[in-house]
């Protein structure tokens, strides 16, 4: 039985669909049963990371756990939590999806290395994904395309290795049903880099219509983020993160998906028009 940890997330959602399509048994971890819907044969559990006891009876019987922390400097604290959980149900393989450059940053502002690390030197077969930049972070714009307002652009023309999450999804399943990845990490990301000038024009041939963006100032968007009453932590993540793309920092494009998958990632044209209906008005 595969644990889902994040099973209503973003890449969570895609690999408890991909599991089970598959015919494995997977058990999907949310706070709220109530409100999610997975397909059918899959079990949902209530867990919460904030306590850790429910997630070690939410663990009990699985052979292996999904470990997907939500972003946000209590990754370090909520991947120990899973950790533990997974080595109280002796789960024989973990799967932990971190992030790409995670080793590169400032210790205070490098949330997956902990995780990472404690992962290495377990008792516990494992696969590190560290993805990129996920191509849905654009659902962030879909309310200004839609309305025909520009679109905040804080990372000048960096370009990033942009990633479907269904692709990242697809390489935790393999990894879940393969000793081929045990002890590997696999840098993710699409086969292009692309700026958010340039996702914008792909975005705009897909609905048909030209979608602006505007520079948005670090300094302004540190304090729209602010505003918006986000932790300071993750708001001095995520300004060094634009900084870093826009100066060209996270340009990495890696053939790790297709090794994986035997096929060539997703585009970012092809995750957007997936998800036109998201953005057209
Ligand atoms: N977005 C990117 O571009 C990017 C790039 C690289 C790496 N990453 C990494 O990918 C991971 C996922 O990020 P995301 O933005 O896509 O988030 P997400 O997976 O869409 O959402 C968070 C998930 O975590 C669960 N969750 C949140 N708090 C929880 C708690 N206290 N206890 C139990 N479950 C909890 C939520 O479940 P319920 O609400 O149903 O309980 C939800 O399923 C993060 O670790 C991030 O660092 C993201």
């Amino acid at each position: 039985m595969i644990l889902v940890t994040g099973a209503t997330g973003t890449v969570g959602r895609e690999l408890v669909r991909v599991l089970a399509a598959r015919g494995e048994r997977v058990r999907a971890v949310t706070r709220e049963p109530a409100k999610a819907s997975f397909p059918d044969g899959v079990e949902v559990v209530r867990a919460d990371f904030d306590d850790p006891a429910s997630l070690e009876d939410a663990a009990k019987g699985a052979d292996a756990v999904f470990m997907l922390s939500a972003p946000g400097p209590w990754i370090v604290r909520h991947d120990e939590v899973i950790l533990a959980a997974a080595r109280a149900a002796g789960a024989g393989k973990i799967v932990k999806l971190s992030a790409i450059g995670t080793g590169d940053h400032p210790e205070d502002r490098d949330w997956h290395r902990p995780g990472e690390q404690a992962l290495k030197e377990s008792e516990h077969a494992w696969t590190i994904l560290r993805p990129s930049s996920f191509a849905s972070n654009t659902l962030h714009w879909a309310d200004a395309i839609r309305t025909g307002q520009p679109v905040p652009n804080s990372m000048a023309d960096g370009r990033q290795g942009v990633i479907d999450p269904a692709d990242i999804a697809e390489v935790a399943a393999h990894a879940f049903v393969s000793s081929d990845h045990d002890g590997r990490t696999y840098t993710l990301t699409g086969s292009e880099a692309i700026s958010v000038l340039e996702m914008a024009d792909v975005l705009g041939e897909i609905i048909g219509r030209r979608v602006e963006t505007v520079p948005l100032a670090l300094e302004d968007y540190r304090e729209r983020l602010t505003r918006a009453g986000l932790d300071p932590a993750f708001v001095t993540t995520a300004v060094e993160g634009s900084r870093l793309v826009a100066s060209g920092g996270n340009e990495t494009v890696t053939d790790d998906v297709e090794r994986v998958l035997g096929r060539p990632p997703h585009t970012f044209a092809d995750w957007a028009r997936a998800n036109r209906n998201a953005f057209a008005s």
